[in-house]
């Protein structure tokens, strides 16, 4: 049995999601590597040190501290976006290895200097893209490409949520662009990585954003929000495919509804996360008398990301996605590079970069390759 020793950068909600799916994973999956939440970092410390102590993890207030520690091994960041950069360059050169919350940074530059950063220290990377892990999403990558749906012609994936609706909602780090970036980060960042996973790159795309709600209450009275309520974008794929891609923090009563659907030269895939232990799939392939979409369970042991969880008809919630994504890092690691990686979760970020500068300016913008700085000419 391996120990990696994690200190986990944060202890607000994803910080608290991947202490538990640390401790789970072993549980569900058992690999001959177990990663070991031993401490958490936070600016509070009394506050720090009550999560920490639920996990049977240690606290400290200052994150530099935790990736000083000789027992921490893997520096797991689960703060604000604007912050990951700099966390994840100062792990890297402490010689730790790093998992990173999405979006990985605020821009290219910042995704850039990350990746940089990891690859000349050598240390393992990845970006806490934990949708992919999923079975139901896994099993649509799957049939994707295993040519199930022939060849991919359209994607489609809105993300719709309502955290932003409220005008009385004080601002916080997600309505400050130097730390929470913008809704296209959040939501879309997680849209543009299935996207890329499922079909491939995305080469350029056209937007329009919009901001409902233009300032916000703070201490010091009404601060101006900087960043999209809501943006809709075209995409074209470098295969061919083009698709759309809507996400928006403005859509009452819908609390992290996404779906997800591709329509190939054959067969048509929908997933929807309200449902998220089935998959509709359809195919001209089947019998015409049963036209239609049909609805695939998802929990087969057949099925990808099912390995350990509960007999077919029980199945799995938000938190297997988090354990699962444990549970894979334990298999990938410490010999195995883990997708997504920094290099994906730069990708990721070119894209939304290309979004919001396509939204600003009006027109289609091509997304640039890992190393080129985005010119907006
Ligand atoms: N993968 C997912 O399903 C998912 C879901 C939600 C959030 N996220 C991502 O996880 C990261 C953290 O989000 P969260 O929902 O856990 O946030 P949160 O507000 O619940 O927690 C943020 C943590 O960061 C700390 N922090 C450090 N510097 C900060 C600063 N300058 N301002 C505010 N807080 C600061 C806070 O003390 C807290 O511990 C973000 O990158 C977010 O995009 C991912």
């Amino acid at each position: 049995m391996i120990e990696r020793r994690v200190g986990i950068v944060g202890y607000g909600v994803m910080g608290r999601a991947h202490a538990y799916a640390y401790r789970t994973a072993p549980l569900v999956r058992p690999h001959d590597t177990r990663f070991v939440p031993v401490v958490m970092s936070g600016r509070d410390a009394e506050r720090v040190r009550d999560v920490a102590s639920v996990f049977g993890a240690e606290s400290e207030c200052d994150w530099r501290a935790l990736i000083e520690r000789p027992d921490v091994d893997v520096v797991d960041i689960c703060t604000p976006p604007g912050t990951h950069a700099e966390i994840a360059i100062a792990a890297a050169e402490a010689g730790k290895d790093v998992v990173c919350e999405k979006p990985l940074a605020l821009n290219s530059h910042e995704a850039e200097a990350a990746l940089t950063a990891v690859r000349g220290a050598g240390v393992r990377h990845a970006v806490g893209f934990n949708y992919r892990r999923l079975p139901a999403l896994s099993l649509l990558a799957e049939l994707v490409r295993d040519g199930a749906l022939g060849e991919v012609r359209l994607f489609r994936g809105t993300w719709l949520s309502d955290e932003f609706v409220d005008p009385a909602t004080p601002f916080d780090w997600r309505f400050d662009r130097s730390l929470g970036g913008t809704t296209i980060a959040d939501l879309g960042s997680h849209l543009v990585d299935l996207a890329t996973w499922i079909i491939g790159p995305i080469s350029a795309v056209a937007a329009t954003s919009s901001t409902f709600v233009t300032e916000r209450p703070a201490p010091q009275g009404p601060r101006p929000v900087e960043i999209d309520d809501a943006s809709s974008a075209l995409v074209r794929f470098a295969s061919g495919a083009q698709g759309t891609l809507e996400m928006a923090r403005s859509a009452p009563r819908r609390p992290c509804d996404f779906v997800v659907e591709v329509n190939g030269s054959v067969g048509t895939a929908v997933f929807s996360y309200a449902r998220l232990n089935e998959l509709w799939v359809g195919s001209t392939e089947d019998d015409p008398h049963l036209y239609g979409l049909r609805r695939v369970r998802a929990e087969m042991p057949s099925h990808p990301e099912t390995g350990g969880w509960w007999p077919v008809g029980q199945g799995v919630g938000y938190d297997a996605s988090l354990v699962n994504q444990a549970a894979d890092l334990a298999a990938a690691w410490p010999d195995d590079s883990y997708d997504p990686d920094f290099a994906q979760g730069a990708a990721v970020v070119r894209v939304c970069e290309a979004i919001e500068h396509a939204a600003e300016q009006g027109r289609w913008v091509s997304v640039e390759p890992e190393g080129v700085a985005h010119s907006s000419g």
